[in-house]
């Protein structure tokens, strides 16, 4: 009765009693009893709602499957409207009336979007995240979606794979804090309405495609996988995640889907996940594909015997399960282990207690796209701009005379805010060149010419904008106008770089530099001798050789969301300072991939940051090994001095820990965010470890001429790692403490551990 009591108080306030267990264990047990193996099966079948609902009208068919009891849920559907009639179908016409899951790729942001996560992580604000998150959460929540398919905890090491731009870059440590911080956004306890469950993704080292191309194969050590490509999907577990995706790749030679060591001996086994675990989209019919499956039958009864929950568009268990149970393929536990798993997510969801809690119209009107989610967004963006070159102050640019903004980015709506948007409305959203008028509100003439394609090649550009179109034009006119224009101004801004769409699914590029015209483009408006600052729209690290040698100011501004423009022109006119710092090494070449600060040493190795070629040596003819850019890297409007690291003690016992210290110094004119960074190495262990690994950074604001003590625990976690026999330890020995500002300019103390 107090329960009861309780839930009805907490009801108005909008929140609702976590589940009990137990209550939910007797529930779902009940409810099963009833259920038929078919219902028990139709639990299992996702479907996207693209085939389920062409614009207001309802896919008759696939309403009969709901009605019949054979989906259990579906996923990217926009509006209230629209899932309430699908809830409505599975509520009232299907046997039990299980209500469905409502998922949707809700990647950075619903219709209020943040940058892509690449650049989110370029923040290395984990605050930040996790708002970008929550407010993710509350804008889907209150438009019909409980699940998203985020975050990507996929580490990616090679630039050519454009889902880098989905993840959160090289890094295990940096990308275990911020695939934790996506899962608190999104999932708090589940308790309130505008909580929506996470979906981690994709399990597991689907980032590892050989080549950078996208959906191959990936194969690596087991050493090498728990040291370098599982700890950010452990992360996302350990804070709670409800669900996780498989991976398109095999690993160790099995597809990842029908993979049981994978799935069930290492997630659940070891890392103790008891959440719904669901394919990617149609894997399961990819496991013929990989040529470890005979038909579809034999793909089901292997996900499902691997431990794959719920079947993503293959309808591979829907189409042959039962049949499966009665050959004995698959047992009836297996096929009630996976049922339970799903019912219990829409429990914790809180859809047995009200199939339209996330369909309300009031919230809708009043939760998305408002003018707060919106302030957050344009802040948070800037901080994920990297300052990668700025000779003689030329950024911040003065709001007078004339800029010329020139380039086939500054004048796209649909682009601003990256790949993977599916609930976006680019109507709404400013163009670069309106903001900056906007921005200039008349104080500086601003000149405007597009300048050049995205590329020469018609049909290659198509295939890069997915939907996103830029106009097209003819390059030499284009040229010449943006030369006239050129001429006019005193500082010339190129919006130049990548399309949102050649970053994501299926867009690898064997090619990083600026695509031909623009890079044409850009070596004209070099020769007019007027000071240029590129803007470089990217989804991935590109190769900015050329410009870095040429180009006054370069700033990365990735894909920056809905208020990318409005951001962009925050920190290009100084009102705001840029503080974010590379997450993914730059390269000076595309050769160099796949190109990460924290590799291992070679036997042969060159000095790091060695400027000449060196014969039987880990070397290239034609170009350094080192990146352009490195991990870490990234300018402000002012300067940062370090001092040495100190640590408080010089020996540490195996359970104890020391504390590192560096002073930071505000050393120029502009009050500013630093991001200070530790990095440390083993010098000598049983197995060969990285020559740095990042394993702690801070976040501070320095006033100008301010210093400050940034201390570091050192705990006896942070020196473990997994040896050849996958157990974690930590092996006695030195240790070299480094901190500084980016992975390159590192100060160091040793350490000795007893
Ligand atoms: C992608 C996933 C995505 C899914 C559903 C797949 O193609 O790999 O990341 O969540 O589609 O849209």
């Amino acid at each position: 009765m107090r329960r009861i009591l309780l839930a009805a108080v907490l009801a108005m306030l909008g929140t609702s009693l976590p589940a009990s267990d137990k209550t939910m264990d007797g529930f779902i047990s009940g409810l099963m009893r009833k259920m038929t193996l078919r219902e028990k099966i139709g639990q299992l079948n996702l479907l996207p709602a693209g085939e389920i609902v062409t614009g207001a009208e309802i896919n008759t068919e696939v309403s009969g499957s709901i009605a019949a009891g054979d989906v259990g849920g579906v996923f990217n559907v926009k509006g209230t409207d629209k899932i309430r009639a699908l809830q409505e179908i599975a509520v009232r016409k299907s046997r039990l009336g299980i209500p469905l899951i409502v998922g949707m790729d809700v990647i950075h942001g619903y219709e209020t979007i943040f940058p892509i996560p690449l650049a989110l992580s370029c923040s290395w604000d984990t605050a930040a995240v996790e708002r970008s998150a929550r407010i993710a959460a509350r804008e889907a929540s209150a438009d019909g979606i409980c699940w998203t398919f985020s975050p990507m905890a996929d580490i990616a090491l090679d630039a050519r794979w454009g889902r880098i731009s989905e993840g959160n870059g090289e890094d295990p440590y940096l990308g275990s804090r911020m695939a934790a911080a996506m899962v608190r956004g999104y999932q708090g306890d589940y308790s309130r309405a505008d909580n929506i469950m996470a979906c981690l993704k994709h399990y597991a080292m689907y980032g590892a495609a050989e080549a950078g191309r996208d959906y191959s194969m990936a194969d690596m050590s087991r050493v090498r996988m728990y040291n370098q490509y599982l700890p950010p999907y452990k992360a996302a577990v350990e804070a709670g995640v409800g669900s996780v995706m498989s991976s398109f790749n095999v690993v160790d030679c099995i597809p990842a889907t029908a993979n049981k060591w994978l799935m069930t001996d290492v997630l659940r086994g070891e890392w103790g996940f008891d959440g719904m675990l669901v394919t990617d989209y149609e894997s399961i019919k990819e496991i013929i594909k990989h040529g470890t499956a005979e038909d579809l039958a034999d793909a089901s009864a292997q996900a499902l015997n691997a431990g794959t929950d719920m079947d993503m568009c293959s309808r591979g268990y829907i189409g042959t399960l039962e049949q499966s149970v009665l050959d004995g393929r698959v047992s009836a536990e297996a096929v009630d282990r996976a049922c339970r798993r799903v019912l219990e997510a829409k429990y914790r969801l809180g859809l047995f207690d009200n199939p339209y809690k996330y369909c309300d119209p009031k919230r809708r009107k009043k939760d998305i796209f408002t003018a707060e989610n919106r302030a957050a967004a344009r802040d948070i963006a800037a901080e994920t701009f990297v300052l990668l070159k700025n000779d003689n102050g030329t950024l911040p640019l003065k709001k007078e005379g004339r800029i010329a903004l020139i380039g086939p980015l500054a004048d796209t709506r649909s682009n601003m805010a990256g790949t993977w948007c599916v609930a976006y409305t680019p109507e709404r959203y400013s163009t670069l060149r309106e903001s900056m008028a906007q921005a200039l509100g008349g104080k500086a003439e601003l000149l405007y010419a597009q300048g050049c394609n995205i590329t020469a090649d018609e049909r290659q550009q198509k295939d890069g904008e997915f939907g996103k179109a830029i106009k097209r034009g003819d390059d030499a006119l284009m040229k010449a106008e943006a030369l006239a224009v050129a001429r006019q101004a005193d500082v010339i801004v190129c919006a130049m770089g990548e399309t949102a769409e050649m970053t994501g699914e299926s867009s690898s590029r064997a090619k990083l530099a600026m695509p031909d015209v623009q890079a044409a483009l850009l070596a004209e408006l070099v020769k007019t001798g007027k000071p240029v600052v590129l803007l470089n729209f990217s989804g991935r690290p590109t190769v900015l050789t050329w410009e870095q040698d040429n180009v006054q100011a370069i700033m990365n501004v990735w894909f920056g969301g809905s208020e990318a423009a409005h951001a962009i022109c925050d920190v290009l006119f100084g009102d705001k300072t840029p503080c974010g710092r590379l997450t993914v090494s730059m390269p000076r070449a595309t050769g160099q991939e796949p190109l990460y600060y924290n590799h291992l040493s070679s036997g042969r190795p060159v000095e790091e940051g060695a400027k000449r070629y060196y014969k039987f040596r880990n070397n290239y003819l034609d170009v350094r090994n080192d990146p352009l850019y490195p991990f870490g890297y990234g300018l402000s409007y002012t300067s940062f001095e370090y001092g040495e690291p100190r640590l408080s003690a010089a020996t540490m016992e195996r359970n104890g820990g020391v504390k590192a210290t560096v002073t930071v110094k505000n050393t120029g004119d502009r009050d500013a965010d630093e991001v200070v960074q530790l990095y440390i190495r083993d010098r000598v262990a049983s197995i060969s470890r990285p020559v740095k690994e990042l394993k702690g950074f801070q976040r501070i604001h320095l006033k100008a001429g301010e210093s400050r003590e940034v201390t570091f625990d050192i705990t006896p976690d942070m020196l473990k790692f997994y040896n050849s026999e996958l157990r974690h330890v930590l092996e006695p020995g030195d240790f070299s403490i480094m901190t500084g500002p980016d992975s390159r300019r590192l100060k160091t103390v040793k350490l000795t551990v007893r």
